[in-house]
């Protein structure tokens, strides 16, 4: 891929969503970030920026608001007009014990990790086709391999992962839409327990977690992938 894209980064100011949004911006790519907080936004954008070039944009949209699709793709209009390809790094990673498992505790991952993302994507289909661009999306090794008190979490992920299934078809040949299906980057509960994070990373056939870099580097070679769509690459398991 020639460099120059623009890239919408959804989660931008995550872990891995600022990585890879960083590793954009180094590569001459041109990042248009979103998320919710609009400070670490705007901070991201400073650093991202280059006196030669217009401020890296980004819009603050809460992905539980159902406008949130067309918040996004308004202000990718109001700034970068098109946009080329598409990240999704973004969600919560709520523990919700089966015992207390509620309604809303499926609604609200479900909308944050796959009604607001494929509902964005289908919005974004017509710029995506005529950059001949891409979609890669952040998923977990744990659809195929469960883990305890995740349910909700992982029903979303698993929704996810079919829905960008069914448009990679729907949008093929023109968009590429591959999935990242990751092991352990960052374990947020880890301090709570350092015997568990050990247990954890010793159960992965490389013995450890993974980086954010060694993510980004797979992100990148799939929106760069031209001859693969559909696909799901798993990394870290
Ligand atoms: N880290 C891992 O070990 C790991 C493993 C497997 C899969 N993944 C997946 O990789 C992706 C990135 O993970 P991460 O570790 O970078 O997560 P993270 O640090 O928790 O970041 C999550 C991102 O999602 C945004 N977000 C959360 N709720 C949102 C909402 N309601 N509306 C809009 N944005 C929202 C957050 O930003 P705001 O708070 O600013 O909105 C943030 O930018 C996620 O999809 C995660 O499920 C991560």
């Amino acid at each position: 891929m020639q460099p120059g894209r623009k890239v919408l980064v959804m989660g931008a100011t995550g872990r891995l969503g600022v990585a890879v949004a960083r590793a954009l911006a180094h590569r001459g790519d041109r990042a248009i970030l979103t998320a919710r907080n609009g400070p670490r936004l705007e901070a991201l954008s400073v650093e991202l920026s280059r006196p030669e070039l217009p401020a890296v944009p980004f819009v603050c949209a809460d992905l539980l608001d159902d406008a949130a699709p067309e918040i996004i793709f308004d202000g990718i209009r109001r700034t970068v007009g098109k946009v080329d390809d598409v990240v999704i790094a973004c969600g919560p990673f709520p523990r919700t014990p089966f015992e207390t498992l509620r309604r809303d505790d499926l609604r609200q991952t479900l909308a944050v990790h796959a009604i607001a993302p494929l509902l964005l994507v289908h919005a974004l289909a017509e710029d995506l086709a005529s950059a001949r661009g891409a979609v890669v999306a952040l998923t977990d090794a744990g659809v195929t391999r469960p883990y305890t008190n995740h349910v909700a979490y992982l029903t979303a992920k698993g929704a996810l992962q079919t829905g960008l299934r069914a448009l990679a078809v729907e949008l093929a040949p023109e968009v590429r839409v591959n999935m990242v299906s990751l092991g352990i980057v960052a374990d947020p509960e880890a301090d709570a327990d350092p015997l568990r994070m050990h247990r954890l990373a010793t159960r992965s056939p490389l013995g450890r977690f993974g980086t954010a870099e060694e993510v980004v580097h797979v992100v990148l070679a799939l929106l760069d992938s031209t001859w693969a769509t559909g696909e799901i690459w798993g990394v870290g398991r």
